[in-house]
């Protein structure tokens, strides 16, 4: 007899960006004459930069010639990006961090949800409320969890509210947590957190013998100094945290998929004897089981943003879609609401008017403005009451749908 896991049984509901896309099909299928503007998943809309196309191309006539074909490649990613992007990403801005702890993958969805299963399903788990619901979502299925309860918190979570009254910086928590996500520049919230917020929660985990699980997929919109760019900025975080990074939102691959997970060397964690083992080798003997790394031409690709053209290319999108999310900040500001993120982050996080649930205040948007964005409580009940704008659609639909939004009543 075959028998399910359960813990999928435990789940509520779909998965939040799925069941918005449901939503919104029914809409334009009922309404196919209205244009709807989509802000609601953070999908970027930009081509890929020319740079990054070049060296794609290049890859694929690589692969096409049987002097450079290749087959499967290392599952921990090729050297050339991993040197890459410790030399750019990390070495160039004075943080230590080696090519042989940098893990190339094809996607931070994926690795913070495959990163449990290194971990022993009796840890822990804290997470930001609201949050990435792939982080709470893959607890789940773990198995680290008990059911949902009516408060909208899985038994067995440590939830750390994040609203405004504490600037969306969790409160290091009254019960101890083994592993603890954290997400900065955050999503959904678009804010940030200072080097010494950090350092507050890399000295707790290191108090409390925890691992940080430190989501930076926004990094690359940081816009302001001083904001810390990696969590290995901060003194003693290599002892605790994992860092994972993204090109997706960086340099458009959500569609071409590419990104990195970084397990320091010096990261330890326990077994039940009591001895402290390296983390490393047992995320490198997950990957090399699990995963046959990412596809040549894609690492390739992204290998080519750390060119000096690519940089440049790069950055130019990047400024484009923050002058987006600036001018969405604004506009909703003069609508009368208030505004979160925005600045370092593509996401611009509003205070819905009167009280309004914020689903409610999705069909609003939708039936009233034909523009989608993302109901706060989707990302955890404090999300309740809040609603999330993505900045990455075109300049002309970003126009439009705040003119748009702006006419509501
Ligand atoms: C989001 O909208 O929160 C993200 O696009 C989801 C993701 O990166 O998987």
């Amino acid at each position: 007899m075959a028998l399910i896991n359960e813990s999928y049984l435990k789940l509520q509901a779909g998965y939040l960006f799925p069941e918005i896309g449901r939503r919104v099909s029914e809409f334009i299928a009922a309404n196919p004459d209205k244009k709807v503007i989509k802000m609601g998943i953070g999908d970027v809309t930009q081509p890929l930069v020319p740079s990054v196309v070049k060296a794609f191309h290049e890859g694929v006539d690589e692969m096409a010639k049987g002097e450079t074909f290749k087959g499967y490649g290392p599952e921990q990613g090729y050297a050339f990006l991993r040197e890459a992007i410790a030399k750019n990403s990390y070495q160039d801005n004075g943080v230590n961090v080696s090519a042989d702890e940098i893990f190339i993958s094809d996607g931070s969805k994926c690795d913070t949800g495959n990163i449990q299963e290194i971990f022993g399903n009796e840890n822990k788990i804290a997470i930001c409320d609201p949050v990435y619901p792939v982080y709470a979502d893959t607890t789940v299925m773990s198995g680290k969890t008990g059911s949902c309860q009516t408060n909208g918190y899985y038994e067995g979570i440590i939830y750390m509210p994040c609203t405004s009254e504490n600037g969306f910086i969790p409160e290091l928590p009254t019960e101890t947590p083994d592993l603890i996500f954290l997400c900065y520049p955050n999503n959904p919230t678009g804010t940030v957190a200072s080097k010494e917020e950090l350092k507050k929660w890399v000295d707790y985990a290191t108090e409390n013998n925890a691992i940080i699980l430190y989501d930076a997929a926004y990094e690359a919109f940081i816009t302001e100094d001083g904001v810390p760019h990696s969590i290995y900025e901060i003194e003693g975080a290599k002892k605790v945290a994992i860092e994972f990074r993204s090109f997706s939102k960086t340099a458009g691959f959500t569609g071409t998929r590419c990104a990195f997970t970084v397990v320091p060397n010096e990261l330890l964690a326990f077994g039940k004897d009591g001895k402290e083992y390296p983390v490393k080798p047992l995320w490198n003997r997950r990957q090399s089981t699990k995963f046959n790394g990412v596809s040549y031409p894609v690492q390739k690709a992204a290998a080519a943003i750390y060119t000096e053209e690519g940089k440049k290319e790069v950055a130019d999108v990047i400024a484009y879609y923050l002058e987006n999310a600036g001018i969405m900040k604004a506009s909703l500001a003069e609508a009368g609401y208030e505004v979160f993120g925005g600045v370092n982050a593509p996401y611009i996080w509003v205070k819905t008017k009167n009280g309004m649930t914020s689903w409610d205040f999705f069909d609003k948007v939708l039936n009233e403005a034909n523009v989608v964005g993302t109901p706060g409580s989707g990302f955890g009940p404090s999300g309740e009451g809040y609603f999330r704008f993505s900045a990455f659609a075109d300049r002309d639909s970003v126009l439009e749908a705040m003119e748009r939004i702006k006419n509501l009543n």
